[in-house]
Parts: C-alpha cells; structure tokens; sequence
C-alpha cells in the first residue's frame, strides 16, 4: 500500500515539476520521500536555490511561509493547512507594534516561527542555529526578541554586551521537559551527554553538554563516541539519527517531546495537495517585501 503511495509520488512529481522539503520532526513516512530533509534555516535556503516550479513543504505554515517570502514565484504547497505552530501564534503584529513603541531604541530581532506579518515588523530574523550570530551582529545595545522567551534568554547569556528583552512565548512542546526530567534521566544514564535544543527551559539548557538546532544536533551526534545519547528534542528527529547511527542508543528526555502540528501531515496528505494543487500559500506582497528584508539580512549574514 505504502509503496503504492510512493510510486504515485514519483509520478506526481514528475508532472508537476515538484520537490519535496520536510523538517526533521515530520513523520517516518515523510522523511522517507522527501528530497531534503532538514532544520529552519537548512530548509530556507534550499527553498531559495532549488530548480523545481513547486515547492511542497512538510512542515509547519510559518516554514511554508519562509520558503514563499523567498522564492515569491514558486508554488508553495503546505499539505495540512491547519498545521501552525502554537508558538508563532503568540505574537501579533499589531501587539508587536505596541510594545516596540515602549522601546524605540531596541532592534527587534524576530525567531523565524513567527508569522510573515511579524517578520515585516522586525528588523532582522534568525533561527535556533544562527539566533548567536544575529544578535552579536546588532548595532543598538538593545534587543527585542520574540517570540521565544527560551531561546531569547539563552541568546541574552551569550551576549553579554547588550540587553535582549524577552517576548513572553515558548514552545509547547520543548517546555514541557522539566528539570525533574532531566535529573531523572540522567540517573539513569549518568554517562551520556544531553543534547539539546534551545527552545528548552533555561534551566535544561544550563545543564545541556550541548544546544543546536535540530540539524546541528544530527551533526553533533555523528562526531560523539558514546553509545547512548540523551536528546532533549522532538521525537521526529530520531527518524535520521537512528539512520545515521544505528550503533547508538537515543534515550527522549520525556516521553512528552511530540508536537502534534509536525504530526499532521500523511503521505496521502502530501499527494492530495500535489494532485489538487491546494493549500497553496500566499502572502500579500508588501508584506512579504518587508518580511524578505529581516529575512535576507539573517542569509546574508
Ligand atoms: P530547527 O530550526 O532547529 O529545526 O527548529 C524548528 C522548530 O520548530 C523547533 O521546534
Ligand atoms: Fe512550534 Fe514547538 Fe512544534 Fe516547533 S516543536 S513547530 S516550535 S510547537
């Protein structure tokens, strides 16, 4: 059945001049088909630089948004339209606009889950492997970073010399870890390194031997000699690390690590929208412009 739906991909494809990117938390069966699997940043260029007429993107709407902000005349196809991501939705753009006016002085520097609205209103994007860079990169001794409080507060301790003011968002589904899972754990298994990733309470961040995006862990991983491995990630990322490294052991940090939004999206999802040509993704151009600019500032970086 399965490679039924596989052939049928192919085909559709073909036809369509189509490719397919999926994010590392998509399911088994999607990573399975895709042409690039990969984190944020990774799946943004890629949507910048391929060759294909469609770009289908197993993701979340905000990635789907990213890949059409940068290649406005590609088609982008999110399979599940109702698969968001509860943390972008925790800033507005209105609300944004509001609370910038309390700091005039301050660069907002904006998480690339954020909507296409969002990013228009912020000075520069980044993602969890570059959000470091970005922020040294500012010129004010001043940011607002929204909207993930998490990885906000992990920038703010690496850069000493400025101020980041924190958005009060996070993430569903990574603050659930708690510190009593990760002592717990690490009872356990007191010889295995935790990788995390930075959407993380500060506190497991702390405790973290290391804190990548979701990509930069896959290649940390590859480089670590131990066998079992502690990752404090959502659970879709095992899918390449067991590929990857089938020596090892991968221990979750909490049973809990699933984001049901990642989750949404099936193979026969994938070849519905393919076929049909729905849940096509537009942004209105003068928004998109404005949001291509914080975009482009953190790709050029
Ligand atoms: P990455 O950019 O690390 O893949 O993260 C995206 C994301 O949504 C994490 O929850
Ligand atoms: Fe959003 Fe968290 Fe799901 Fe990533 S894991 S898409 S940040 S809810």
């Amino acid at each position: 059945m399965k490679e039924n739906l596989k052939t049928k991909l192919i085909e559709l494809k073909k036809k369509k001049n189509a490719v397919i990117l999926a994010h590392n938390y998509q399911l088994d069966e999607i990573q399975e088909v895709a042409d690039y699997i990969g984190d944020s940043l990774a799946l943004s260029k890629i949507a910048m630089s391929v060759k294909e007429d469609v770009i289908v993107f197993c993701g979340v709407k905000f990635m789907a948004e990213t890949a059409k902000i940068l290649s406005p005349d590609k088609k982008v196809i999110l399979p599940v339209i109702e698969a968001g991501c509860p943390m972008a939705d925790m800033v507005t753009a209105e609300k944004l606009r509001s609370v910038k006016e309390d700091y005039p002085e301050a660069a907002v520097v904006c998480y690339v889950n954020s909507s296409a609205e969002v990013k228009a209103e912020s000075d520069i994007c980044c993602t969890s492997s570059n959000a470091i860079n970005v922020a040294d990169s500012i010129k004010s001794n001043k940011i607002l970073f929204v909207p993930d409080q998490n990885l906000g507060s992990y920038v703010g301790k690496q850069i000493i010399d400025k101020e980041v003011i924190l958005w009060q968002g996070f993430c569903i589904v990574h603050n659930r870890v708690t510190i009593q899972n990760l002592l717990h754990i690490k009872e356990k298994y007191p010889s295995a390194p935790v990788l995390v990733h930075p959407e993380c309470r500060p506190e497991i961040v702390e405790q973290a031997d290391f804190i990548g995006s979701t990509s930069e862990i896959i290649r940390e991983v590859k480089k670590l000699k131990d066998k079992k491995i502690i990752i404090g990630t959502e659970k879709g990322i095992l899918y390449t690390l067991k590929k990857q490294n089938p020596d090892k052991e991968f221990i979750l940090l909490s049973e809990k690590l699933t984001c049901m939004n990642m989750k949404k999206t099936t193979l026969k999802d994938v070849i519905a929208a393919l076929e049909n040509e729905t849940n096509i993704i537009e942004v209105d151009e003068r928004v998109r412009k404005k949001a291509y600019d914080a975009l482009k500032k953190m790709i050029l970086l």
